[in-house]
């Protein structure tokens, strides 16, 4: 079985009601591909985007859910509560989230368990900062992050690694080719050490993903999707990331 691939996008604290109107032209888009299509929009769009979506091949998910599956966390939201309206995955660990929220990787680990508990697939975010890559760290910086982040009872139905550089992030940079390619072979290598299945976990890349730059990401060796930001907004940019990673 080889991974699924997954064209995620990741609306992060943008977007409205009106924003819905985007729904109708990503279900389009994701009728018919080859690929998993999945928008994550801000927790308050979950359920009328879920809604809006109907029996549509779009999934919805989450962008955090809590370690507990209930209780006294004013703020917070249950991997199950995003479940009950509709979520299929969450987004963990992103970097904004580690660097706003000062999560650790222990912190990752038990959110990811209590999304599997709860039936969601945890999208389990990694990467290196600008400094740890100018350091020479990256390779050990990203090893750290997998074995810290993803928990026991991870598998290839319940999980998805995407590899994000922070310095990638909203920048319009992009790594090498062959920087992304040592990155995702190093995650499928200590995946497929760790875990029976982890020769068939998605690893997504994510950072500055554009139209313009997809196609040759996506013919990266073990690039089995994106991460998208700020192109997955517009459905009209969104499209074309959908497409070509159904060409790949
Ligand atoms: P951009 O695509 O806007 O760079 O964001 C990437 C990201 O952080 C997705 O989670």
């Amino acid at each position: 079985m080889a991974p699924r691939k997954l064209a995620a996008g990741n609306w992060k604290m943008n977007g409205d009601l009106a924003s819905l109107d985007q729904v109708d032209a990503l279900v389009t888009a994701a009728a018919g591909a080859g690929c998993d299509v999945l928008i994550c929009p801000p927790a308050l769009l979950v359920y009328a985007m879920a809604t809006r979506v109907g029996t549509g091949e779009l999934l919805v998910g989450g962008q955090d859910c809590h370690a507990k599956a209930s209780g006294a966390h004013t703020g917070d939201i249950a991997a199950a509560q995003l479940r009950d309206v509709g979520a299929t995955h969450v987004i963990l660990g992103h970097s904004e989230r580690r660097a706003d929220h000062a999560e650790t990787d222990a912190i990752v680990a038990a959110k990811a368990e209590a999304a599997h508990a709860a039936g969601l697939v945890a999208i389990i975010c990694l990467g290196e900062t600008e400094a740890e890559r100018d350091a020479g760290s990256t390779l050990d910086v990203i090893a750290a992050q997998l074995a810290g982040s993803v928990p026991e009872g991870a598998t290839a139905a319940n999980t998805v690694i995407a590899y994000e550089p922070v310095w990638a992030i909203g920048t319009g940079r992009t790594p090498t080719v062959d920087q992304i390619a040592e990155v995702h072979a190093l995650l499928r290598d200590h995946l497929a050490a760790r875990l029976d299945d982890g020769a068939d976990v998605a690893l997504l890349y994510g950072g500055s993903v554009k139209p313009g730059n997809a196609a040759e990401i996506f013919a990266i060796p073990h690039v089995d999707g994106a991460l998208v930001g700020g192109a997955s907004l517009k459905a009209g940019d969104f499209a074309p990331i959908i497409a070509a990673l159904d060409a790949a």
